[in-house]
């Protein structure tokens, strides 16, 4: 192997992406007087958060009566009953605090007519425990929410004399032999330098793997990196089979058309003009949850109602709202259907599609944002010096279902969390010891053999077999015979990786290696991913197997949590509880019943 010299870092604490989470732990921990580094792949203010549309839920009230348990119950109702009760607790009652912060740092959210946070109505988020009329509960800033809070907290990470590793791509973590994360190994993409990141706690806040698809609403960044490099760590992933498709993807560019246009008010129709949505969800309508209208316009199109000449998509109207509140709450989705659907939104529906939006699974987390295993049978047992956050994490406050707008509360609250805990439990500056010599070995290891690859098959060819098989094998409806053909494609691209051929040998700005390296992230959590799929044996959320049609809590109210055998290519499966219990006895439990909006 090469010899890479390495530059040695040491900080507090380390977090890895400059989304919505990585950025609120950022600022919690240096806040905190903690010394942090935050090293990404992209200019923070280019994560994906920023392209987070329709808001970010929490039960502020303000344009009608709400309250955080009624969110509470909606968020259990959508996670479909596999969500953790006292996660989805802590997520509900400290979501009006997080907001309140961000207003107060300057996130220019809208305002009502009386000043206050603007907030719209959101699919699945009700009132009186879902007997009461839909909630305005999703504070916005127009369309445009992420990338104001993006744009707010990075100025105040600066202002905390957090310091920044720009276009600095992490290879892998540093384990010790206790079973401790002790840091992470990094290149520097724009001269090819190796980094060594020393620190008491590692954040993870990388995102999702939205692009193992072939049609997603993700940045083409989204190849949930740190689920690959947990994985190589010998750590499990919990509930990948649970796969979010968002009702209203441009059809054709995929690009996302905020749900927060169905909470101003638009519909959808099929090809026979019908709003059909008032046959699957007679009460919400087109604001139930998205599992159920993805499934419903699957249907529609399945079943010959679907529009244009080959009657694949849906349309979505906006036609009839005045062009005014248009131009004020929905402007960058004026924009994007002009741009990608060639569509005046004041004028003609927008062709759109279910398309791949978000994981519900990740890294297993408690509501600290502490990595969890399965050790000496304890399902709850904490990885020292390791967190995860965000979309690449797995609470569950999300269950099978993510509620639209729990993201960037989702994000925010425990990005918040995770601050609070390393102020907690870290000293700032507090001695850490030697590191293993072979702690950066699986990281250049990996690096130099994809670096020297030299195979047949090039990157960009695994990457589309990888997208075709999920895409046409784990979908919206799933059956036992389709997903064990999944299973077969998709091992047989992973077996295939072995064969991969990189054509690009330097480390300067090597895009072939980088997009290397997040296919080997992407390839691993797209195998798990079908194996927990096939594995699961009933419908729940946005896991909707023909075969098992209903949802079965005597045999499968558990989370799944899969590890990947990169030797054997294999996937080993076994299972956590659900926290069927609350965090405190401010809330009952909430017992599971039918889903239905
Ligand atoms: O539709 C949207 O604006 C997306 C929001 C979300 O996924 O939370």
């Amino acid at each position: 192997m090469t010899a890479y010299p390495i530059e040695e870092h040491t900080y507090d604490v380390v977090v890895v992406g400059a989304g919505g989470a990585g950025l609120r732990a950022v600022l919690g921990s240096a806040s905190a007087g903690l010394r942090t580094a935050c090293l990404t792949k992209v200019f923070p203010t280019r994560s994906h958060t920023v392209a987070a549309q329709g808001g970010m839920s929490a039960a502020l009230g303000n344009m009608a009566e709400d309250e955080w348990r009624w969110h509470m119950f909606d968020t259990v109702k959508g996670s479909d009953w596999l969500g953790d009760q006292d996660a989805i607790e802590y997520l509900c009652r400290h979501a009006p605090t997080a907001v309140y912060e961000l207003e107060h740092w300057g996130v220019p959210f809208s305002r009502t007519e009386e000043g206050k946070i603007y907030q719209r109505p959101f699919g699945g988020m009700t009132t009186e425990y879902g007997e009461g009329p839909p909630a305005q509960r999703t504070c916005a800033a127009a369309d445009r929410t992420g990338h104001a809070i993006l744009h707010t907290l990075y100025g105040q990470c600066v202002k905390h004399r957090s310091e920044f590793f720009i276009e600095y791509f992490a290879l892998d973590l540093i384990m010790d032999e206790e079973g401790r994360c002790r840091g992470v190994v990094a290149l520097k993409m724009d001269d090819g330098t190796i980094h060594r990141f020393r620190a008491q706690m590692t954040v993870l806040a990388t995102g999702g793997y939205g692009r193992a698809y072939f049609s997603a609403t993700s940045a083409h960044t989204c190849t949930g990196d740190g689920g690959g490099m947990v994985l190589r760590a010998g750590l499990p992933l919990q509930d990948m089979e649970f796969v979010q498709f968002h009702p209203s993807g441009i059809y054709g560019s995929g690009c996302l058309i905020t749900e927060g246009a169905r909470g101003e008010g638009g519909y959808l129709t099929n090809s026979e003009n019908e709003r059909f949505m008032e046959r699957y969800a007679p009460h919400a309508k087109d604001l139930a949850s998205r599992d159920v209208v993805s499934r419903a316009m699957t249907i529609e199109i399945r079943e010959g109602r679907g529009t244009g000449r080959h009657k694949d998509h849906i349309q979505l109207h906006l036609e009839h709202i005045d062009p005014e509140v248009l131009h004020e709450r929905l402007p960058g989705i004026s924009e994007s259907a002009k741009i990608f659907a060639g569509v005046d939104i004041t004028r003609e529906p927008i062709p759109v599609l279910p398309t791949v939006h978000y994981n519900m699974g990740g890294v297993p987390t408690n509501y600290h944002g502490e990595v969890l295993t399965k050790h000496n049978g304890d399902p709850d047992f904490v990885v020292p010096g390791l967190m995860a956050l965000g979309e690449g994490a797995c609470v569950s406050v999300h269950g099978a279902n993510r509620l639209g707008s729990n993201s960037l509360t989702d994000l925010i609250v425990f990005g918040r969390a995770a601050g609070q805990r390393c102020a907690e439990i870290l000293k700032p500056g507090a001695p850490q010891p030697e590191l293993p010599k072979t702690s950066a070995d699986l990281a250049l290891s990996r690096l130099d053999r994809f670096r020297h690859a030299d195979g047949d098959t090039p990157t960009a060819q695994l990457r589309l077999d990888m997208q075709r098989v999920m895409q046409s094998n784990c979908a919206v409806f799933r059956t036992g015979e389709v997903l064990a053909e999944g299973k077969e494609l998709i091992h047989k691209v992973w077996d295939a990786a072995a064969d991969i051929k990189v054509s690009d040998r330097s480390l300067v700005w090597n895009s072939d290696l980088i997009e290397t390296l997040e296919f080997d992230n992407l390839i691993a959590q797209a195998v798990v991913t079908v194996d927990s799929a096939l594995n699961r044996k009933e419908s729940r959320g946005a896991h909707a197997r023909e075969d098992y049609p209903e949802r079965d809590d005597a045999n499968w109210m558990k989370h799944t949590l899969a590890w990947a055998d990169y030797g054997a290519r294999t996937v080993a499966i076994d299972y956590r509880p659900v926290h069927s219990y609350t965090l405190t006895d401010e809330v009952e439990f909430i017992p599971p019943r039918k889903r239905v909006y």
